[in-house]
């Protein structure tokens, strides 16, 4: 198989989710495409975020930070908060803020899933601080579960990928089974 090499480029596609996090007293709201889950248990995950933004300060100041998974109807929104700074422009009445256990950090009703994260661990990067956050609760809007767990169909998330936000595809077979004999399919 030819491979080339395209320098040191990033590949990747990942969920499109905004940050909430309160700064100086008022919510602010980033979008980003670097976050993942780290472990299980206790359950954590990371975002990425760069120095240069205004929301750094907020989440450091205050210990929590929300993960807000958007819809396709919100694209409009999460681009909006991805392009403007709340040095310069108060974004706070972009969304409906909501607050769980913690009112240390909103989190966004109009979106269909919110994660409110406690700040366990700053990772000092050169251009970036990575915030790991342990998940203090989940929340997810009725409309979007089915049999009891978050139904990505109707969550309807927003994928990034070659630059482009993208949509979800049909799933093409479950994961995490007890498959474990060879795959048909092995180099040769
Ligand atoms: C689709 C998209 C993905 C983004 N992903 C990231 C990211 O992962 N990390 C980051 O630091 N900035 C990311 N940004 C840029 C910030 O969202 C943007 O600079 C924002 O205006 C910063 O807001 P703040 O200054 O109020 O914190 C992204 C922007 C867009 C539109």
């Amino acid at each position: 198989m030819q491979k080339t090499m395209i320098g040191k480029s990033q590949v990747s596609a990942s969920a499109a989710v905004i940050a909430g996090a309160l700064v100086n007293g008022r919510p602010n709201y980033i979008t980003l495409g670097s976050f993942g889950g780290m472990s299980r248990n206790p359950p954590t995950v990371y975002i990425s975020i760069n120095k240069a933004h205004y929301t750094n300060a907020g989440i450091k100041e205050n210990g929590y930070f929300s993960v807000n998974i958007p819809s396709k109807d919100l694209l409009e929104k999460t681009e909006y908060v991805g392009r403007v700074s709340g040095r310069d422009t108060d974004k706070s009445g972009v969304f409906k803020a909501f607050y769980g256990s913690s009112t240390k950090a909103p989190m966004i009703e109009e979106c269909p899933v919110n994660i409110l994260c406690k700040l366990i661990k700053t990772v000092d990067l050169p251009s970036n601080e990575v915030f790991i956050g342990e998940i203090v609760e989940t929340y997810v809007t009725g409309s979007c579960v089915t049999d009891g767990k978050p139904d990505m169909k109707k969550i309807n998330p927003l994928v990034l990928a070659g630059g482009n936000y993208c949509e979800l595809g049909q799933p093409v077979s479950t994961a995490f089974t007890n498959r474990t004999a060879p795959p048909s399919q092995m180099p040769r």
